[in-house]
């Protein structure tokens, strides 16, 4: 599905992510865990060719590296960034109509296919995107993700700042979609019960590098104290 292969990304002086190579199949859900500053939200962004990366990527048996990222989005590719990135002056609906512009699907439809995932926006459809509740508006940010139909979907921190309730149910919503349309999922998180809720894999970032990574049983409190302090 993607290989990440020997990734490099900086910002000019020294490289933030390093050698960083991990691939995806389709029943994966990869939690990326690390503490503040370690390259995670870089990692993510160079995937994404948001950040020129060194190294390769490839998708589906097609090199991307040299993408894009409008051109990587038309691949599948889909990143829901950290701190719900919304249109706070467009309303709910118009939020979700930017998240099918580029692709070819029929807007109603998918709405109403996303809608049923995300039925507390069913209730705000009029109102502007940045008068939501903060566990709303992420919701929003996924919904729009959602809508473009991607083959392969990242999200960078969906829990930060998000009552535990709230938590819980967008851990829930992403099991679903997962689910049924068989999308994988790359969720960068601190939320270690989130991730083990969520996730089947998990890598952990230290200095731009990878220092441990397996199936999800395998990310013990030992594991999480040694690396990530909690
Ligand atoms: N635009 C930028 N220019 C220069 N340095 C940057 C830029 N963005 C991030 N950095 C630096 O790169 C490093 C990694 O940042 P990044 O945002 O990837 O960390 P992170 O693991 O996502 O952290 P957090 O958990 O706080 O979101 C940090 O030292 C940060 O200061
Ligand atoms: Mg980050």
């Amino acid at each position: 599905m993607m290989q990440v292969n020997d990734i490099s990304v900086s910002y000019g002086a020294g490289p933030i992510v390093s050698h960083v190579s991990f691939e995806v199949v389709p029943e994966d859900k990869l939690i990326i865990l690390g503490r503040n500053g370690v390259g995670k939200t870089t990692l993510l962004k160079g995937i994404m060719g948001i950040l020129a990366i060194k190294g390769s990527l490839n998708f589906n048996n097609e090199n991307i590296t040299g993408y894009s990222t409008s051109q990587r989005s038309r691949c599948g590719l889909a990143y829901v960034p950290q701190g719900r990135e919304i249109f706070p002056d467009l309303t709910v609906e118009e939020n979700l109509q930017m998240g099918a512009l580029s692709h070819p699907v029929h807007f109603k439809d998918k709405l109403a296919e996303v809608l049923e995932y995300f039925p507390i926006l069913t209730e705000h459809m009029k109102r502007k995107g940045g008068v939501l509740s903060g566990g709303q508006q992420q919701q929003l940010a996924i919904a729009r993700a959602f809508m473009g139909d991607p083959s392969i979907l990242m999200l960078d921190e969906p829990t930060e700042g998000i009552q535990p309730n709230i938590v819980s149910h967008i851990s829930s919503i992403l099991t679903r979609y997962h689910q049924e349309k068989h999308v994988p999922l790359i969720v960068v998180e601190q939320n270690l019960k989130f991730a083990r809720r969520l996730g089947n894999k998990f890598l952990i970032i230290q200095k731009g590098t990878i220092v441990a990574a397996g199936p999800i049983e395998n990310l013990t409190n030992e594991v999480s104290i040694r690396y990530l302090s909690v």
